[in-house]
């Protein structure tokens, strides 16, 4: 199918905490956003690559010229958006761009910046063997419980008390690039746009809104390496990981 990526950079970046949209952070000496896009064209997953940048950001604009002077020909059509408020906003406005002619999407995370070729691969693959939606993912590692806040008698915050311990063989960390048949993927967003505050502030990641429509979402394999650098540690860790990959 005639693919494009889509690829979300317009965050602010508060929990890593650098003050700076997160996709400018620089990560062995160069923003994080050229990283995820180099990233992208060595895949060579899409004939075109739409990235939402934080609105009215210079810079990060500049970068993303600059980098379309690198490309060799037979690269991607390279194309930015103003992102919104939110991830699912920022997806939207870049869905809303994308070339006529367009049959499949893979959205991912700027944040991702070093998710190998592999992943990528491995959810187009997927996509051309017939899945609607595919997503990468991996084991999770740490014991995930449920928890409820409490308020003591005094009406003052308690502890929290867990409310149960979820099966971990049955859970997976998801990762991007998530990918998708665009008309679905459309119908999904366009679902999302009624959802109340509370809704609105649930949803964090793609694949969730295309489940709500009843549609099967397929799992492929993800990759440790393809961390969202979210926090200081994280960053260390990408850092880590450019010094010398795991094998
Ligand atoms: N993102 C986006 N538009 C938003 C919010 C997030 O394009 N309004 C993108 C981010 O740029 C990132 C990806 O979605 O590549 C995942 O989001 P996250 O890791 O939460 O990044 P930030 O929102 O920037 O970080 P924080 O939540 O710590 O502010
Ligand atoms: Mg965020």
């Amino acid at each position: 199918p005639v693919t494009a990526v889509v690829l979300v950079a317009a965050g602010s970046g508060e929990r890593l905490g650098y003050g700076i949209p997160k996709a400018a952070v620089p990560l062995g000496g160069e923003p994080i956003l050229l990283h995820a896009l180099r990233g992208i064209v060595a895949a060579g997953v899409g004939s075109q690559v739409c990235v939402a940048l934080p609105a009215g950001d210079d810079g990060l604009r500049q970068l993303v010229e600059d980098f379309r002077l690198e490309l060799a020909d037979g690269g991607p059509l390279l194309t930015t958006v103003d992102g919104g408020a939110t991830r699912a906003d920022s997806v939207r406005s870049a869905l809303g761009s994308l070339v006529e002619g367009t049959e499949a999407v893979l959205v991912h995370d700027a944040a991702r910046a070093l998710t190998p070729e592999y992943v990528f691969h491995r959810v187009v693959d997927s996509l051309a063997a017939g899945a609607v939606a595919v997503i990468p993912a991996v084991p999770v590692v740490d014991t995930v419980k449920t928890v409820v806040p409490t308020t003591g008698e005094d009406g003052r915050m308690a502890p929290e008390i867990v409310t149960g311990t979820a099966p971990r063989e049955e859970l997976r960390a998801v990762q991007t690039p998530q990918g998708f048949h665009l008309p679905t993927l459309l119908r999904a967003h366009e679902a999302a746009l009624k959802f109340d505050e509370r809704q609105t502030a649930a949803v964090t990641d793609d694949a969730m809104l295309v489940e709500l429509l009843g549609v099967p979402v397929h799992v492929v394999h993800g990759s440790t390496q393809s961390l969202k650098i979210t926090t200081p540690l994280d960053l260390i860790i990408a850092e880590g990981l450019l010094e010398g990959p795991l094998g």
